[in-house]
């Protein structure tokens, strides 16, 4: 376990994007998943713009607040299928998230990124990297990063 303080938005987005890079270094073969955890504005969404920068996708991350799922494409050959980004905030149980064939999206060699993950922690793989995020002040946020 590792905490941090992040003192405003562009350097969570700037974390995000170090993170990105680094996952594009490693030699996964199977999905990478990111529970992302913590209140309503603590900067996730912020996080994982960054998070997709560093990863290469071209496209604006949209909160996928409302369709709770969005998938990007990688621009070049890449070994990762898809980038997905989801927000289980309106899911109630793991079975709706099952519903929406997520079992799929799990056996796809892709990067993952979980808002409101521990939703759904039972269907989650045991590698899941947890990123916890608490509010400081109106700027700061604390990161947590489990890797259990
Ligand atoms: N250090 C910081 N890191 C991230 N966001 C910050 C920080 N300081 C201020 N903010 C602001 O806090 C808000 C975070 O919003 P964001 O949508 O990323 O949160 P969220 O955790 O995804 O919320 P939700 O649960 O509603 O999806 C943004 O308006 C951002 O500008
Ligand atoms: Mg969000």
């Amino acid at each position: 376990m590792i905490s941090f303080t992040v003192g405003d938005f562009k350097k969570m987005k700037g974390m995000g994007e170090v993170l990105g890079r680094e996952i594009l270094k490693t030699a996964i073969k199977k999905a990478l998943v990111i529970g992302l955890v913590g209140q309503l504005g603590t900067g996730k969404t912020t996080f994982v713009q960054g998070l997709a920068r560093g990863l290469g996708i071209k496209q604006r991350i949209i909160s996928p607040s409302f369709v709770i799922i969005r998938k990007y494409k990688f621009p070049r050959k890449s070994r990762f299928s898809y980038f997905y980004h989801i927000d289980c905030y309106r899911i109630l149980t793991p079975k709706e998230m099952l519903e929406l064939d997520f079992k799929k999206i799990l056996e796809e060699n892709s990067v993952i990124a979980i808002e409101w993950a521990e939703k759904i922690k039972k269907i989650l793989p045991g590698h899941t990297l947890w990123m916890n995020f608490d509010y400081i002040d109106k700027n700061k946020r604390k990161v947590t990063i489990i890797y259990e």
